[in-house]
């Protein structure tokens, strides 16, 4: 396992303990190494309107674009999340966070790392995870 893979796996468990995720229980951390090797972090936020709750990935990247505005592209990501019992349940990017990492990634080889079932941390591309995915002519 690489040292970024390491890091970036532990800031996202890290980070999930401090979701906002009352109503589904479901805490969910995100952590994303840029292009310009700054680490960024988010986490879901979840709203009594539900509809309006926002995932980790896209508070990550919220964060990423804050700091660097149109320079902002991601090299690596990482996602984790555990429940209620604080343990540790498989995830993988829901449809629309795949998309909103897309948008950023330098290229369709960026990795991205998550809790898979019997304990196993997996990686996938993005261009696995989204094939085909929307991009505007
Ligand atoms: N969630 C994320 O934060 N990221 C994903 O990729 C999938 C789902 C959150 C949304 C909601 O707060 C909770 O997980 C349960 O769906």
């Amino acid at each position: 396992m690489s040292a970024d893979r390491e890091k970036l796996i532990a800031l996202a468990r890290e980070i999930c303990t401090r979701a906002h995720a009352p109503y589904s229980g479901i805490q969910v951390g995100a952590a994303i190494r840029a292009a310009s090797g700054a680490v960024y972090g988010g986490t879901n936020i979840e709203n009594a309107a539900y509809p309006i709750g926002n995932c980790a990935e896209a508070s990550a990247i919220a964060a990423g674009v804050a700091a660097e505005g149109a320079h902002f592209r991601i090299a690596e990501t990482a996602v984790w999340a555990v429940d209620r019992d604080g343990q540790s349940i498989a995830i993988s990017p829901c449809g629309g966070c795949r998309q909103r990492i897309r948008e950023f990634v330098v290229d369709g080889n960026v990795s991205i790392h998550f809790p898979w079932h019997g304990g196993k941390v997996r990686s996938a591309s993005i261009e696995d995870l989204l094939p085909f995915a929307f991009t505007l002519p």
